[in-house]
């Protein structure tokens, strides 16, 4: 009986866990489309995602920070205020992908920031992680109507300090 049980609560489980992750299956119009993709990524993206988006296109806020004039604000409470491999965010587009905008950091320096001044014996890098998307297709049947593609990108969100590879100690 409780084999039975166990076996039943597996296929129940699975069933959840599958159906939570599932793409939309088949062929759709571009319309049908954006709605099914912006359902489906409604699930991996934060708030905090779109409201960065916001804040990049808005052009009251754009400032381009350079590595000659990044100020160290020890007292921010933002981390790319206070890094010693301070970064910006640019928009990347690509309007076959959900989400087509997507912020991608870039490293201001080539060296970090050390007694305010870029010191070349270290290095800025940047750290990716891995985000998953939804890439548009054509229906090899129908090329009006369209599928998708889920894939894993890597988006760069932020840099690191790092000493150069050296063999010496
Ligand atoms: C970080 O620095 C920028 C540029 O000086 C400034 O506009 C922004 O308000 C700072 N962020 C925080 C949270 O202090
Ligand atoms: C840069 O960093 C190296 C290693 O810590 C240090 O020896 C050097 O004095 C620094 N250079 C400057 C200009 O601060």
């Amino acid at each position: 009986m409780l084999r039975v049980f166990m076996i039943f609560l597996f296929f129940a489980l699975w069933c959840t866990c599958s159906s939570e992750a599932k793409k939309p299956v088949g062929c759709f119009s571009k319309k049908e489309l954006v709605d099914h993709a912006e359902h489906f990524m409604a699930k991996y993206l934060h708030w905090s995602h779109n409201h960065m988006i916001q804040s990049l296109e808005d052009p009251n806020s754009r400032t381009e920070p350079s590595c000659s004039n990044f100020k160290l604000q020890t007292s921010s409470a933002d981390y790319n205020n206070r890094s010693v491999s301070p970064w910006r965010y640019r928009i990347d587009h690509d309007e076959e992908r959900f989400p087509s905008r997507i912020a991608v950091a870039e490293c201001l320096c080539e060296g970090c920031v050390i007694n305010g001044e870029e010191n070349r014996s270290y290095n800025s890098v940047l750290v990716k992680r891995s985000q998953l998307v939804l890439k548009r297709i054509k229906c090899p049947l129908n090329p009006d109507m369209y599928s998708f593609k889920v894939t894993m990108v890597k988006v760069p969100v932020a840099c690191t300090c790092l000493r150069p590879i050296s063999s010496q100690q």
